[in-house]
């Protein structure tokens, strides 16, 4: 018997801005991704005091406006998803694709068109779609001119576009989320909620009542959402990194309490229970600021009682250590954020600590909490691929990370765990979202692109499709992997 449950949702993710292209075309509007440089310098860049969304092609290349060109692709790539059996595929809808500067009174047809054509090969491949209202693409707009998150308006705003689409697939789609990593903001606030420096993003005062706004607006998505049809299920979305303390000094094991409180849980706290947690006022006190200095109506927190999220999706790469006595100044990289170096751990190519016993843990911790189904919708390996001449990519050590946080995700299952899918990261390699890179790739489809943007833009399966494909046949590990030599007789061409 399966360690998953049947109608486990086995699938892939990926993101509107890192994958599609197509930027200016089908009267799309540009979004604050448009903006962002490649490189790794990209958070350095968009630090800057000055940096004010301009874009400058004679001093940066910016990967995102051509994506992997899913925008012409989409077909083939979704054939791709279905050949792996996918059951599911989380992606984006670009909001400056229906709403080209965000706050125009009437969609754009031809946007929605492009997600009526989407939506429907999912379907007709028997894939669920699973939408991400906002996945860190803001209409450039919205961030220029209204300033970001932080204003007020952009709840109207938000509501407009997630009632356009979920009314316009209310009975095609029934699986939906309303921000990505919501908490991401904490410690970046560039990509989740338009804030740079230069339009307040230093200013943590900024950065909660942003959050407050968004909470309002996923209420709002929930709300509509529910009205339309029973059966749709909208989740939040937070970036989970399981936070241990680096010993047992009590010292240390308070902060790290605090951190996951403050990171891991503040956000979700609010979506999923309905209200902001006892904890607010201290954590609010560390930038000396009160619940008070915010500007919330009695109108809207009634809204977040009433309309709490029915799932909870979150992404997980990695765990960091809390330490605060003095002991290691020894710090690692990490998703949008580090901390310590973990003595247990190896590290990613990027840095990041590698941790499948974290996200069993991190199962555990979120279901022990909040007692809602879970979703893994991402998780997955950045890596440097090196395909051979016939672009054939040999990627054990991402199906060796995989299988390892599968056997972690079936450990939970046994503990108790109601866990409803699982989507890795960039299913098909994309354009890295903290260093808008292709070089780091996570992919089971490796595409000819490089940094530079050279490349045929055709799709290889790796390895690790194969052996993917197996796992979601098999609901699970145990039976068998495919035969290797199997697998590379049918990979030596492209797909496209
Ligand atoms: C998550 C984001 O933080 O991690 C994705 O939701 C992102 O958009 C993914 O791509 C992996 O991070 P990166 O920086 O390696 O692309």
């Amino acid at each position: 018997m399966s360690q998953f449950p049947e109608g486990f949702l086995w699938g892939g993710a990926t993101a509107a801005n890192q994958l599609e292209g197509g930027y200016q075309e089908g009267g799309r509007g540009l979004s604050i991704a448009d903006a962002l440089p490649g490189g790794k310098d990209r958070f350095k860049i968009v630090s800057q005091p000055d940096f004010d969304w301009t874009i400058d092609e004679d001093k940066y290349n910016y990967p995102n406006h051509l994506g992997i060109d899913f925008y012409h692709h989409y077909k083939e790539d979704i054939a791709l998803f279905a050949e792996m059996g996918f059951k599911c595929y989380r992606f984006s809808i670009a909001w400056s694709r229906i709403f080209p500067n965000g706050d125009e009174a009437q969609p754009n047809e031809a946007g929605l068109q492009f997600y009526d054509h989407v939506i429907d090969e999912c379907l007709a491949q028997h894939i669920e779609p699973v939408i991400t209202i906002s996945h860190y693409e803001l209409p450039l707009n919205l961030a220029k001119r209204y300033g970001g998150w932080k204003n007020h308006y952009l709840i109207e705003f938000y509501e407009r576009f997630a009632r356009t689409i979920l009314t316009r697939y209310a009975d095609k789609v029934k699986y939906w989320m309303t921000f990505n990593e919501i908490n991401s903001a904490a410690q970046f606030p560039v990509m989740g909620q338009g804030l740079v420096p230069s339009n307040g993003g230093n200013d943590k005062r900024n950065v909660f009542q942003a959050w407050h706004n968004q909470f309002v607006a996923s209420a709002k998505a929930v709300k509509i959402a529910h009205s339309l049809n029973k059966n749709i299920q909208v989740g939040c979305m937070i970036l989970y990194a399981t936070s241990y303390s680096y010993d047992a000094n009590p010292v240390n094991q308070l902060a790290n309490l605090h951190h996951n409180q403050d990171f891991n849980f503040f956000c979700a706290d609010v979506q999923v229970r309905g209200e902001y947690p006892a904890y607010t006022n201290r954590l609010l006190a560390e930038y000396d600021l009160r619940f008070d200095d915010l500007e919330t109506t009695d109108g809207e927190l009634a809204l977040l009682k009433e309309y709490p999220v029915d799932y909870i999706g979150f992404s997980y790469y990695m765990s960091t250590a809390n330490e605060t006595t003095g002991q290691t100044t020894d710090t690692v990289a990490g998703n949008l954020m580090g901390g310590v170096k973990n003595p247990f751990l190896k590290a990613s190519e990027w840095g990041w600590q590698i941790d499948p016993t974290g996200l069993r843990i991190a199962l555990n911790e979120l279901y022990d909490r909040y007692q809602k189904p879970l979703f893994v919708v991402e998780n997955g390996l950045g890596a440097v691929d090196k395909p051979d001449k016939n672009f054939h990519v040999d990627d054990d050590y991402r199906i060796d990370y995989l299988k390892q946080h599968i056997q972690a995700m079936a450990g939970a299952i046994k503990d108790g765990v109601d866990l409803m899918g699982y989507t890795p990261w960039g299913c098909i390699d994309l354009v890295s979202a903290s260093t808008g890179e292709m070089s780091k790739r996570y992919g089971f489809i490796y595409v000819d692109l490089d940094d530079q943007g050279n490349g045929s833009l055709a799709r290889y399966p790796k390895k690790s499709f194969y052996w993917y494909q197996a796992v979601i046949k098999n609901n699970g590990l145990e039976k068998p992997k495919p035969k290797d030599d199997q697998a590379k007789e049918t990979i030596i061409k492209p797909l496209v």
